[in-house]
Protein backbone atom coordinates (compact mmCIF):
# COMPACT_ATOMS: atom_id res chain seq x y z
CA UNK A 1 0.00 0.00 0.00
CA UNK A 2 1.67 3.36 -1.02
CA UNK A 3 1.97 5.76 2.38
CA UNK A 4 -0.23 8.22 1.03
CA UNK A 5 -3.35 5.39 0.41
CA UNK A 6 -1.85 3.87 3.85
CA UNK A 7 -2.38 7.14 5.49
CA UNK A 8 -6.04 7.93 4.16
CA UNK A 9 -6.56 4.28 5.47
CA UNK A 10 -5.72 5.61 9.38
CA UNK A 11 -7.14 8.64 8.56
CA UNK A 12 -10.69 6.94 8.06
CA UNK A 13 -10.17 5.24 11.45
CA UNK A 14 -8.55 7.22 13.12
CA UNK A 15 -8.27 5.99 16.68
CA UNK A 16 -7.96 7.24 20.21
CA UNK A 17 -7.26 5.02 23.55
CA UNK A 18 -8.66 7.21 26.77
CA UNK A 19 -8.27 5.86 30.33
CA UNK A 20 -11.13 6.12 32.82
CA UNK A 21 -13.48 6.38 29.92
CA UNK A 22 -16.82 4.97 31.40
CA UNK A 23 -17.40 8.24 33.39
CA UNK A 24 -17.17 11.41 33.69
CA UNK A 25 -15.05 13.77 31.39
CA UNK A 26 -13.62 10.39 30.08
CA UNK A 27 -17.22 9.03 28.97
CA UNK A 28 -18.03 12.61 27.71
CA UNK A 29 -15.05 12.76 25.83
CA UNK A 30 -15.18 9.49 24.50
CA UNK A 31 -19.11 10.15 23.13
CA UNK A 32 -17.76 13.17 21.39
CA UNK A 33 -14.60 11.49 19.86
CA UNK A 34 -16.97 8.88 18.99
CA UNK A 35 -19.65 10.84 17.07
CA UNK A 36 -16.64 12.72 15.42
CA UNK A 37 -16.20 9.35 13.90
CA UNK A 38 -12.74 7.99 15.81
CA UNK A 39 -12.42 4.47 16.94
CA UNK A 40 -12.60 4.66 20.56
CA UNK A 41 -10.88 2.59 23.13
CA UNK A 42 -12.22 2.87 26.35
CA UNK A 43 -9.71 1.56 28.57
CA UNK A 44 -11.09 1.62 32.03
CA UNK A 45 -10.54 -0.80 35.24
CA UNK A 46 -13.83 -2.50 35.76
CA UNK A 47 -15.24 -4.68 33.50
CA UNK A 48 -18.46 -4.10 33.82
CA UNK A 49 -18.39 -0.19 34.14
CA UNK A 50 -16.25 -0.54 31.12
CA UNK A 51 -19.08 -2.32 29.12
CA UNK A 52 -21.86 -0.79 30.45
CA UNK A 53 -20.09 2.34 29.14
CA UNK A 54 -20.06 0.78 26.20
CA UNK A 55 -23.84 0.06 25.82
CA UNK A 56 -24.78 3.50 26.92
CA UNK A 57 -22.65 4.84 23.64
CA UNK A 58 -23.78 2.84 20.95
CA UNK A 59 -27.66 3.46 22.45
CA UNK A 60 -26.62 7.11 22.09
CA UNK A 61 -24.37 6.96 18.74
CA UNK A 62 -25.77 3.78 16.57
CA UNK A 63 -22.78 3.90 14.07
CA UNK A 64 -20.15 4.39 17.28
CA UNK A 65 -17.23 2.65 17.04
CA UNK A 66 -15.74 1.77 20.22
CA UNK A 67 -14.23 -0.91 22.60
CA UNK A 68 -13.76 -1.62 25.88
CA UNK A 69 -10.07 -3.27 27.31
CA UNK A 70 -9.26 -3.30 30.69
CA UNK A 71 -6.40 -1.10 32.14
CA UNK A 72 -6.31 -0.45 35.79
CA UNK A 73 -3.76 2.26 36.31
CA UNK A 74 -3.21 0.85 39.54
CA UNK A 75 -1.09 -2.17 38.43
CA UNK A 76 1.38 -2.42 35.90
CA UNK A 77 1.10 -5.58 35.45
CA UNK A 78 -3.14 -4.70 34.09
CA UNK A 79 -1.01 -1.65 32.17
CA UNK A 80 1.35 -4.27 29.93
CA UNK A 81 -1.80 -6.67 29.44
CA UNK A 82 -4.34 -3.72 28.00
CA UNK A 83 -1.05 -2.57 25.72
CA UNK A 84 -0.68 -6.00 24.52
CA UNK A 85 -4.95 -6.21 24.05
CA UNK A 86 -4.72 -2.93 21.90
CA UNK A 87 -1.56 -4.12 20.33
CA UNK A 88 -3.29 -7.43 19.41
CA UNK A 89 -6.06 -5.74 17.54
CA UNK A 90 -4.19 -4.40 15.22
CA UNK A 91 -5.11 -1.09 15.48
CA UNK A 92 -2.73 2.52 14.76
CA UNK A 93 -3.46 5.40 17.15
CA UNK A 94 -3.67 8.63 16.98
CA UNK A 95 -4.62 10.23 20.14
CA UNK A 96 -3.63 9.07 23.67
CA UNK A 97 -6.10 10.91 26.52
CA UNK A 98 -4.24 10.06 29.74
CA UNK A 99 -7.34 11.23 31.68
CA UNK A 100 -8.45 9.11 34.50
CA UNK A 101 -8.19 10.40 37.89
CA UNK A 102 -8.97 9.52 41.38
CA UNK A 103 -8.72 11.34 44.77
CA UNK A 104 -8.76 9.83 48.45
CA UNK A 105 -9.25 12.47 50.10
CA UNK A 106 -12.34 11.18 51.77
CA UNK A 107 -10.46 7.96 52.58
CA UNK A 108 -7.27 7.86 53.32
CA UNK A 109 -3.61 6.48 52.14
CA UNK A 110 -4.18 3.67 50.01
CA UNK A 111 -1.49 2.07 47.57
CA UNK A 112 -1.60 0.62 44.31
CA UNK A 113 -0.93 -2.80 43.53
CA UNK A 114 2.58 -2.25 43.27
CA UNK A 115 3.43 -0.06 46.37
CA UNK A 116 2.66 3.36 45.32
CA UNK A 117 0.58 6.30 47.04
CA UNK A 118 -2.86 5.42 44.98
CA UNK A 119 -3.47 9.03 44.04
CA UNK A 120 0.52 9.42 42.42
CA UNK A 121 0.35 6.17 41.08
CA UNK A 122 -2.84 7.05 38.84
CA UNK A 123 -3.05 9.91 38.30
CA UNK A 124 0.93 9.98 37.19
CA UNK A 125 2.70 7.06 37.18
CA UNK A 126 -0.30 4.75 35.59
CA UNK A 127 -0.26 7.19 33.15
CA UNK A 128 3.63 7.76 32.35
CA UNK A 129 4.01 3.44 31.87
CA UNK A 130 0.98 3.58 29.63
CA UNK A 131 2.50 6.06 27.46
CA UNK A 132 5.95 4.56 26.92
CA UNK A 133 4.27 1.31 26.56
CA UNK A 134 2.38 3.11 23.20
CA UNK A 135 4.95 6.04 21.99
CA UNK A 136 5.74 3.14 19.23
CA UNK A 137 2.42 3.46 18.02
CA UNK A 138 2.08 7.19 18.45
CA UNK A 139 5.44 8.02 17.07
CA UNK A 140 4.57 5.42 13.72
CA UNK A 141 1.29 7.12 13.01
CA UNK A 142 3.23 11.02 13.38
CA UNK A 143 5.62 9.20 10.56
CA UNK A 144 2.44 7.84 8.31
CA UNK A 145 0.22 10.80 8.87
CA UNK A 146 2.36 13.73 9.66
CA UNK A 147 0.61 13.73 13.64
CA UNK A 148 -0.07 11.88 17.08
CA UNK A 149 -1.41 13.86 20.02
CA UNK A 150 -0.91 12.66 23.59
CA UNK A 151 -3.52 14.77 25.79
CA UNK A 152 -3.45 14.93 29.97
CA UNK A 153 -5.86 15.78 32.20
CA UNK A 154 -5.04 17.90 35.35
CA UNK A 155 -5.67 20.37 37.38
CA UNK A 156 -5.38 24.03 38.46
CA UNK A 157 -5.09 22.77 41.69
CA UNK A 158 -1.86 21.79 40.87
CA UNK A 159 -0.85 25.71 40.98
CA UNK A 160 -0.43 27.03 44.97
CA UNK A 161 -0.56 30.87 43.46
CA UNK A 162 -4.05 29.54 41.81
CA UNK A 163 -7.96 30.17 44.31
CA UNK A 164 -7.85 26.37 45.19
CA UNK A 165 -4.70 26.13 45.17
CA UNK A 166 -3.30 28.45 47.62
CA UNK A 167 -5.68 26.87 50.20
CA UNK A 168 -4.57 24.01 52.26
CA UNK A 169 -1.14 22.02 51.55
CA UNK A 170 0.50 23.83 48.43
CA UNK A 171 1.63 21.05 45.16
CA UNK A 172 5.48 20.85 45.53
CA UNK A 173 7.77 17.71 44.61
CA UNK A 174 9.30 16.52 47.31
CA UNK A 175 11.17 13.86 46.14
CA UNK A 176 12.14 12.60 49.55
CA UNK A 177 8.41 12.09 50.48
CA UNK A 178 7.10 11.59 46.96
CA UNK A 179 4.55 8.57 48.14
CA UNK A 180 3.72 10.92 50.85
CA UNK A 181 4.56 7.98 53.12
CA UNK A 182 6.58 9.69 56.10
CA UNK A 183 5.03 9.84 59.48
CA UNK A 184 2.08 12.07 60.04
CA UNK A 185 2.66 13.85 56.04
CA UNK A 186 -0.28 12.17 54.08
CA UNK A 187 -3.23 14.53 53.13
CA UNK A 188 -5.12 13.37 50.34
CA UNK A 189 -5.39 17.13 49.42
CA UNK A 190 -1.70 17.34 48.87
CA UNK A 191 -1.43 13.80 47.58
CA UNK A 192 -4.26 15.11 44.37
CA UNK A 193 -2.34 18.50 44.17
CA UNK A 194 0.95 16.97 43.99
CA UNK A 195 -0.32 14.13 41.29
CA UNK A 196 -1.82 16.76 39.21
CA UNK A 197 1.84 19.14 39.41
CA UNK A 198 3.29 15.71 38.08
CA UNK A 199 0.95 15.56 35.04
CA UNK A 200 1.84 19.41 34.05
CA UNK A 201 5.45 18.40 34.22
CA UNK A 202 5.65 15.23 32.69
CA UNK A 203 3.64 16.94 29.75
CA UNK A 204 6.18 19.33 29.23
CA UNK A 205 9.32 16.78 29.75
CA UNK A 206 7.66 14.53 27.26
CA UNK A 207 7.02 17.25 24.47
CA UNK A 208 10.76 18.34 24.79
CA UNK A 209 11.77 14.62 24.48
CA UNK A 210 9.54 14.23 21.81
CA UNK A 211 10.58 17.42 19.50
CA UNK A 212 10.61 16.71 15.79
CA UNK A 213 8.79 13.49 16.25
CA UNK A 214 5.33 14.68 15.48
CA UNK A 215 3.77 13.63 18.29
CA UNK A 216 2.60 16.15 20.39
CA UNK A 217 1.87 16.35 23.97
CA UNK A 218 -0.31 18.94 25.85
CA UNK A 219 -2.28 19.31 29.28
CA UNK A 220 -5.61 21.28 30.88
CA UNK A 221 -7.42 22.04 33.59
CA UNK A 222 -11.25 21.14 32.56
CA UNK A 223 -12.94 23.48 35.35
CA UNK A 224 -14.16 22.43 37.96
CA UNK A 225 -16.73 20.03 37.40
CA UNK A 226 -19.14 18.97 39.91
CA UNK A 227 -21.27 16.84 38.65
CA UNK A 228 -18.49 14.02 37.68
CA UNK A 229 -17.85 11.01 40.21
CA UNK A 230 -14.38 12.51 41.23
CA UNK A 231 -16.44 13.62 44.53
CA UNK A 232 -18.35 10.26 45.09
CA UNK A 233 -16.77 9.55 48.13
CA UNK A 234 -17.46 13.22 49.64
CA UNK A 235 -20.40 13.36 51.83
CA UNK A 236 -23.76 14.62 51.60
CA UNK A 237 -22.83 17.81 53.14
CA UNK A 238 -20.57 18.81 50.14
CA UNK A 239 -23.23 16.93 48.05
CA UNK A 240 -26.15 18.75 49.16
CA UNK A 241 -24.15 22.30 48.77
CA UNK A 242 -23.41 21.29 45.39
CA UNK A 243 -26.78 20.92 44.37
CA UNK A 244 -27.99 24.12 45.96
CA UNK A 245 -25.07 26.22 44.81
CA UNK A 246 -24.73 24.69 41.63
CA UNK A 247 -26.67 26.95 39.37
CA UNK A 248 -25.77 30.13 41.16
CA UNK A 249 -21.99 29.33 40.51
CA UNK A 250 -22.49 28.24 37.03
CA UNK A 251 -24.29 31.22 36.53
CA UNK A 252 -21.22 32.73 37.79
CA UNK A 253 -18.95 30.57 35.79
CA UNK A 254 -17.39 29.38 38.69
CA UNK A 255 -18.69 25.43 37.66
CA UNK A 256 -18.16 23.86 34.41
CA UNK A 257 -20.83 21.47 32.52
CA UNK A 258 -19.35 17.91 31.89
CA UNK A 259 -20.17 18.81 27.95
CA UNK A 260 -17.21 21.22 28.25
CA UNK A 261 -14.69 18.97 29.74
CA UNK A 262 -15.46 16.76 26.81
CA UNK A 263 -15.51 19.06 24.28
CA UNK A 264 -11.57 20.05 25.87
CA UNK A 265 -10.47 16.76 24.99
CA UNK A 266 -11.99 16.93 21.83
CA UNK A 267 -10.40 20.36 21.00
CA UNK A 268 -6.92 19.76 22.24
CA UNK A 269 -7.05 15.94 20.21
CA UNK A 270 -8.68 17.15 17.09
CA UNK A 271 -8.41 20.68 16.21
CA UNK A 272 -6.42 21.74 13.38
CA UNK A 273 -4.91 24.72 14.72
CA UNK A 274 -3.44 23.05 17.38
CA UNK A 275 -1.12 20.66 14.82
CA UNK A 276 2.07 21.05 15.98
CA UNK A 277 1.83 22.92 19.17
CA UNK A 278 3.56 20.51 21.57
CA UNK A 279 4.43 21.42 26.33
CA UNK A 280 1.67 23.92 26.25
CA UNK A 281 -1.05 24.28 29.45
CA UNK A 282 -4.39 25.39 28.44
CA UNK A 283 -7.51 26.15 30.09
CA UNK A 284 -11.58 26.78 28.32
CA UNK A 285 -9.59 26.37 24.95
CA UNK A 286 -7.27 28.86 25.59
CA UNK A 287 -3.30 28.11 26.30
CA UNK A 288 -2.49 29.72 29.67
CA UNK A 289 0.62 29.34 31.88
CA UNK A 290 0.81 26.86 34.70
CA UNK A 291 2.42 27.01 38.16
CA UNK A 292 6.44 28.22 38.12
CA UNK A 293 7.46 24.72 39.43
CA UNK A 294 6.04 23.11 36.69
CA UNK A 295 8.20 24.92 34.14
CA UNK A 296 11.62 23.56 36.17
CA UNK A 297 13.03 21.64 33.58
CA UNK A 298 15.67 20.19 36.56
CA UNK A 299 12.02 19.43 38.47
CA UNK A 300 10.70 17.50 35.29
CA UNK A 301 13.77 15.33 34.73
CA UNK A 302 14.54 14.65 38.48
CA UNK A 303 10.38 13.32 38.25
CA UNK A 304 11.09 11.58 35.25
CA UNK A 305 14.16 9.81 35.98
CA UNK A 306 12.36 8.43 39.40
CA UNK A 307 9.00 7.52 37.45
CA UNK A 308 11.17 5.31 34.78
CA UNK A 309 13.17 3.49 37.97
CA UNK A 310 9.21 3.10 39.82
CA UNK A 311 7.80 1.62 37.09
CA UNK A 312 11.00 -0.23 36.44
CA UNK A 313 11.37 0.90 32.31
CA UNK A 314 13.21 -1.53 30.34
CA UNK A 315 16.09 0.63 28.69
CA UNK A 316 15.01 0.31 25.66
CA UNK A 317 11.26 2.20 26.14
CA UNK A 318 13.27 4.91 27.68
CA UNK A 319 13.12 7.96 25.56
N1 LIG B 1 -14.26 17.07 38.02
C1 LIG B 1 -13.45 18.09 38.22
O1 LIG B 1 -13.84 19.13 38.79
C2 LIG B 1 -12.02 18.02 37.79
C3 LIG B 1 -11.25 19.19 37.87
C4 LIG B 1 -9.92 19.15 37.47
C5 LIG B 1 -9.39 17.96 36.98
N2 LIG B 1 -10.15 16.83 36.92
C6 LIG B 1 -9.54 15.61 36.40
O2 LIG B 1 -10.35 15.08 35.38
C7 LIG B 1 -10.06 13.69 35.22
C8 LIG B 1 -11.37 12.91 35.10
O3 LIG B 1 -12.03 13.00 36.35
P1 LIG B 1 -13.61 13.17 36.48
O4 LIG B 1 -13.85 14.46 37.16
O5 LIG B 1 -14.27 12.88 35.20
O6 LIG B 1 -13.90 12.04 37.60
P2 LIG B 1 -14.67 10.64 37.51
O7 LIG B 1 -16.05 10.87 37.01
O8 LIG B 1 -14.50 10.04 38.87
O9 LIG B 1 -13.84 9.82 36.42
C9 LIG B 1 -12.58 9.32 36.74
C10 LIG B 1 -12.31 8.10 35.89
O10 LIG B 1 -11.01 7.60 36.28
C11 LIG B 1 -11.14 6.21 36.46
N3 LIG B 1 -10.14 5.61 37.33
C12 LIG B 1 -9.94 5.81 38.64
N4 LIG B 1 -8.99 5.00 39.09
C13 LIG B 1 -8.57 4.25 38.03
C14 LIG B 1 -7.64 3.22 37.86
N5 LIG B 1 -6.95 2.70 38.88
N6 LIG B 1 -7.45 2.72 36.62
C15 LIG B 1 -8.17 3.17 35.57
N7 LIG B 1 -9.10 4.13 35.69
C16 LIG B 1 -9.30 4.65 36.91
C17 LIG B 1 -12.54 6.01 37.05
O11 LIG B 1 -12.94 4.67 36.93
P3 LIG B 1 -14.06 4.05 37.94
O12 LIG B 1 -15.36 4.67 37.56
O13 LIG B 1 -14.00 2.59 37.73
O14 LIG B 1 -13.63 4.44 39.33
C18 LIG B 1 -13.30 6.97 36.15
O15 LIG B 1 -13.58 6.34 34.93
C19 LIG B 1 -9.20 13.29 36.42
O16 LIG B 1 -7.86 13.22 36.02
C20 LIG B 1 -9.40 14.45 37.38
O17 LIG B 1 -8.30 14.62 38.24
C21 LIG B 1 -11.47 16.85 37.31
Amino acid sequence: MALSEHCHELHSHRVCVITGANTGIGFESAKIMAEMGYDVILACRSKTRGEDAIRRLNTMIPDARCQFIKCDLASLESIQNFVDEFHATGKPLHVLCNNAGLTTQMIGRLETDDGFEMTMGVNHLGHFLLTHLLLDDLKRTAKDCGEARVIVTTSKLHDPESMGGRKGPKAHMDFQNLQLDKQGTFSGVLAYKNAKLANVLFTYELARRLHGTGVTCNCFHPGFIATTELFRHFGWPFKAMMYLLSPLLRWFGAIRSLQHGGEMVSFLATDPSLKGVSGKYFENFREESSSTESYDENVATKLWKISEELVKLEDKRKI
